[in-house]
């Protein structure tokens, strides 16, 4: 059999830049610089005083809402000032533990002048039309995952937010955390030479087995690629760069899905997404990525992400977590080490991007950003168009590679 590539092709195309060393960015184009300190928002809010924490109204208090509380709780730059639901008695349950929260209506959230940030955890169906009514009112949005159900409402988002002057973040932050972070700093400073290619593997029987409401997982802008894919390509995305072209394919087994818990337990869910995605990435850097996004299996050995460079391989932690170890086996030693905590947030939650945000100057993007975002979900639908069509598919967006997160506590100040 001959080679899979002509001799040299895949060196030929990777970035000489990507690993190569101390300190070497491996995005060539210029990262936008964030404000001095003294010019970040949640020091120069009108009616604020200097560091005084940014006012967050919350809509939607499902089954996430109750990590972003106790984050909110812990991090200095962000205070929860109101809720809100489509179902009231919802958002009164999830403040509870929250004296002084305040239960309003969403238009009536969305009106308050208090609130400067909409934290908006609702299903993705409804994150366009609720980010679109925070941007309306003037507000910063920073937003669950994925950042709308797909590429042209993210698109209205980030066009509205640009008119208005306001910042877009976007789940998800886990990638903030020691874990990824770790992994970024040992390919940044040359472990593993050139990064080569990666693999990212997440396989579940399904989240209708835990999630009372798992509705919205097997709807359009749901599956195991929309739902789970925005960790693994953000950290593929945080570690590698952004994606030029993406080549897959996709199935489903079932047409129905079987509530396993809560009040609806036994009842059935229509299927109308693939359940089975996957693809390739092509990285602008050259690297190659392929991803598996599976809630058709039962069980892998597979680690979430493993990344292959020309000295040396990493095994990196499962990216919807902050922490995890990372390992690394080097050519010329033997084995595999556990690479020491050198970067991200520690002991890190949901709600560490939004307290960036918080922190980012006007004009700055959030590490957790809309334009990393709005690329993730470009990646992802990409593939499935895809993997639908059997051709591969060039990207129209790219972003910057966010900024490493030097190592450091969750409540620490989130300068540089
Ligand atoms: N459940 C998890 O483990 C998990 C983990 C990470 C991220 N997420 C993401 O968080 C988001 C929410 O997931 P969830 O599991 O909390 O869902 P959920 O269904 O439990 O909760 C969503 C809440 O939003 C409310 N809502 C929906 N549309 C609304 C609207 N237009 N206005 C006001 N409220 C509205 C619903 O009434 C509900 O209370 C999704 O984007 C999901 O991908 C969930």
């Amino acid at each position: 059999m001959g080679p899979v590539a002509p001799r040299g092709d895949l060196a030929g195309h990777l970035d000489p830049a990507l690993g190569q060393g101390t300190d070497l960015r491996r995005d060539p184009r210029a990262q936008r610089r964030r404000a001095p300190a003294r010019q970040r928002a949640h020091r120069h809010r009108k009616g604020h005083g200097v560091g005084e924490p940014v006012n967050v109204g919350v809509v939607g208090c499902g089954a996430i809402s109750a990590q972003y509380f106790r984050t909110i709780e812990r991090l200095p730059q962000v205070r929860l000032v109101a809720v809100a639901d489509l179902d009231p008695d919802r958002a009164g349950e999830a403040v509870r533990p929250y004296p002084g929260t305040d239960v309003l209506g969403v238009a009536e959230l969305m009106a308050d002048p208090r609130i400067d940030v909409v934290l908006n955890l609702t299903v993705p169906a409804a994150h366009a039309e609720i980010a679109l009514q925070a941007i309306a009112a003037g507000k910063d949005v920073y937003c669950e995952k994925p950042l709308a159900a797909n590429v042209a409402d993210a698109a209205r988002v980030l066009r509205a937010a640009g008119e208005a002057g306001v910042r877009v973040g976007c789940a998800p932050d886990t990638v903030l955390g020691t874990g990824t972070q770790t992994a970024r700093m040992a390919i940044d400073h040359g472990l593993i030479g050139r990064p080569v290619a990666a693999t990212a593997t997440m396989l579940t029987p399904g989240h209708e087995r835990w999630h009372p409401n798992p509705d919205f997982y097997y709807a359009p802008g749901g599956g195991p690629l929309l739902d789970m894919g925005p960790y693994y390509v953000t950290c593929l995305v945080t570690l590698l760069g952004p994606v030029t072209r993406v080549v897959g394919a996709s199935g489903r087994t079932r047409a129905k899905r079987t509530i396993g818990s809560g009040p609806r337990q036994g009842e059935e869910v229509p299927v109308k997404v693939d359940t089975h995605v996957t693809g390739v990435l092509v990285h602008e850097s050259g690297a190659l990525s392929t991803l598996v996004m599976s809630f058709d299996g039962v069980a892998t050995r597979s680690p979430n992400i493993e990344v292959h460079g020309e000295k040396g391989s990493l095994v990196v932690p499962d990216p919807n977590h902050f922490d995890g170890a990372v390992l690394a086996s080097v050519l010329g030693e033997e084995g595999w080490r556990e690479l020491p905590v050198s970067a991200g947030y520690v002991e890190a939650g949901r709600g560490v991007g939004l307290a960036d945000l918080a922190s980012a100057g006007s004009g700055a993007e959030p590490r957790a950003g809309g334009s990393l975002a709005f690329h993730v979900l470009d990646v992802m639908e990409s593939l499935l168009d895809a993997a639908r069509s059997g051709t591969a598919v060039t990207l129209a967006s790219t972003c910057e590679r966010p900024l490493p997160v030097p190592l450091r506590p969750l409540a620490g100040e989130l300068d540089r």
